[in-house]
């Protein structure tokens, strides 16, 4: 009996699964950059710009356990790892291009960490960045520009190109080669910057919209990131980042693979990190200390007493997507080189940075100590920003007539870990239907009501629940407080990538 009304579901969303939120509209140039961005393109062939910067949480790193522990990945030659933790390529298309603010004598923009992906080149950050990885040997590791492109010339959305480029994707002379590498740049910045990888779908963006509402706990975490913790200072809404450079003081990570990296070698015989563990992220000062002295001198500037200034600095990151992951027990990791491996931690650091035990920062020049250290925020305070940065992630379902049960389960995959229960049939006489909710795990718990067309009729539940049994009463009426007429619906319940489903039948 229950097979049945699940195998009925099953056709049920199959039906109504034509047109899924998921699917943004690309232009033929996005699609082109997408299917680069997930090609294997690398050597040997196994890996692409996604595994390193994947969808589900927010095209940051998707491998937990690399989260936990180092944080850094390794590239297409396994034993290979680069130095930093891989940040968002979601947004990174809206930093401007790395440039001297001569009124406020800082640098802004660029792409990286440390800014150095200027967009001097192809006109935007991301653009220019998109080159780096192809070839960068701790990467993906491809030996030339051109063998990039012939890998393109041989997949199966070869087709894509010359519609786009206008001209097909030759790679004879070193003029065609360098001129359609570019193109691969602009092709997958097109992608980043598209509504699919940009999307602001987050609660918070709906709720800017009025098509949603914050809870009590959010709003208050919104007051507080703008107010007393500061954080506002520069992540300022709505991109969350002023793609300034600051050193926070954060320590090292003990466990970057990186220091082991003098062990390590490329294939031209030299060693990846020749200062092994002694090695120090010198973040925008090390960038800045590789451009010659007139790059200063242009703007009136000394170079040495630049460099200085800005050693250990790193750029600040969105917070969008910032708390996206599968579940939440999926460990992500924080800061340049993942030495945080929860949020909790990474605002307690702001909170208590200077009055608590802490491990020394990575480089004690230039730490900022005018905006955080000590915030004098409670735990319920900081339990209140931590539930506002839970409504930075993409792929939020608001509440509007007529959202379809697969709009609704979005990328949920994995059966059943969560159960429901209500009593059927359900009657208004008896105070409407009940649902309980037995949760195995912690997590921000939807749950709605569609009827037998996939619609949704209302939305019962939103919000984050902590594991063991909840209960929820729907009273029979539609979202605009209408009695819902007599029928068969669906409850659908899902957490990260859990989802359930239960028949409802009611009779009013
Ligand atoms: C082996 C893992 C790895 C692969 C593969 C990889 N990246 Fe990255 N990505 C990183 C790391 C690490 C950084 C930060 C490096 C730094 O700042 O020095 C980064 C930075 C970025 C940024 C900068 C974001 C910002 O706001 O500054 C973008 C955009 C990006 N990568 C896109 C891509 C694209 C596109 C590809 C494929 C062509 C790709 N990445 C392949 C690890 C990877
Ligand atoms: C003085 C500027 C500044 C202030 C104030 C600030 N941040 Fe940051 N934030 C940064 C910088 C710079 C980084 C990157 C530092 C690094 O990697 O070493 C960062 C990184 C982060 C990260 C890690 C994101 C990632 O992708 O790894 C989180 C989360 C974060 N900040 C949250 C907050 C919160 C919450 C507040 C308020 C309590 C706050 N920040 C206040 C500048 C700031």
């Amino acid at each position: 009996m229950r097979v049945l009304s699940l195998l009925c579901l099953g056709l049920l969303l199959l039906a109504v699964s034509s047109a899924p939120a998921s699917a943004a509209t690309l232009t033929p140039k996005e699609q082109l950059g997408k299917e680069i961005f997930f090609d294997k393109i690398s050597s040997p062939d196994w890996m692409s710009c996604a595994k390193c910067h994947g969808p589900s949480v927010g095209f940051t790193g998707p491998n937990p356990a690399i989260n936990a522990h180092g944080a850094v990945y390794n590239g297409a030659v396994p034993q290979r790892f680069g130095n930093r933790k891989p940040p968002s390529a979601a947004y990174a298309t809206t930093a401007p291009n790395f440039h001297y603010d001569p009124t406020e004598g800082i640098f802004v923009g660029g792409n990286f960490w440390d800014g150095r992906a200027t967009g001097d080149h192809l006109g935007n950050p991301a653009a220019d960045q998109a080159l780096g990885p192809f070839l960068n040997p701790v990467e993906q590791n491809n030996p030339s520009k051109r063998a990039v492109l012939e890998q393109i010339a041989s997949s199966q959305y070869a087709g894509l190109w010359e519609p786009v480029w206008g001209s097909p994707l030759t790679y004879e002379t070193d003029a065609d080669v360098a001129m359609n590498y570019d193109r691969v740049g602009l092709s997958i910045a097109a992608y980043e910057g598209s509504s699919e990888v940009n999307a602001f779908t987050s609660k918070y963006d709906y709720w800017l919209k009025g098509e949603a509402s914050l809870t009590d706990k959010e709003q208050w975490g919104m007051a507080l990131f703008e107010g007393k913790a500061n954080c506002a200072a520069c992540h300022p809404a709505p991109l969350f980042t002023d793609y300034t450079y600051d050193n926070l003081g954060t320590p090292i990570n003990p466990f970057n693979p990186w220091y082991s990296m003098n062990e390590v070698y490329l294939d031209d015989g030299s060693v990846i990190n020749p200062e092994g563990g002694s090695w120090i992220d010198p973040g925008l000062g090390g960038y800045l200390a590789t451009l010659p002295e007139s790059y200063f001198s242009d703007m009136g500037l000394v170079k040495a007493v630049v460099v200085a200034e800005n050693w250990g600095k790193h750029k600040v990151p969105t917070l969008r997507n910032v708390d996206k992951r599968p579940s939440s027990e999926y460990t992500k990791a924080y800061l340049h080189n993942g030495t945080f491996t929860s949020l909790k931690r990474v605002i307690d650091f702001y909170n208590t940075r200077d009055i608590g035990k802490w491990p020394p920062p990575e480089v004690p020049q230039n730490v900022n100590t005018d905006e955080l250290g000590n915030l004098g925020l409670t735990r319920a305070e900081v339990n209140a920003v931590l539930a506002f940065l839970g409504t930075l992630s993409d792929g939020y379902i608001p509440d509007r007539p007529f959202n379809t049960a697969a709009e609704f389960m979005g990328d949920a995959t994995r059966p059943v870990q969560l159960s429901l229960r209500s009593g059927n049939p359900a009657r208004a006489h008896d105070a409407g239907t009940r649902f309980e909710l037995a949760l195995a795990r912690a997590g921000h718990v939807e749950l709605a009501l569609f009827d037998a067309r996939g619609r949704m009729v209302r939305r019962i539940c939103s919000e984050a629940l902590g594991p063991g049994r909840h209960e929820y009463r729907w009273d029979g009426t539609t979202s605009r407080g209408e009695l819902a007429p007599r029928g068969v619906y669906f409850a659908v319940l899902r957490s990260g990538d859990a989802k359930d489903v239960r028949r409802v039948i009611w009779l009013r």
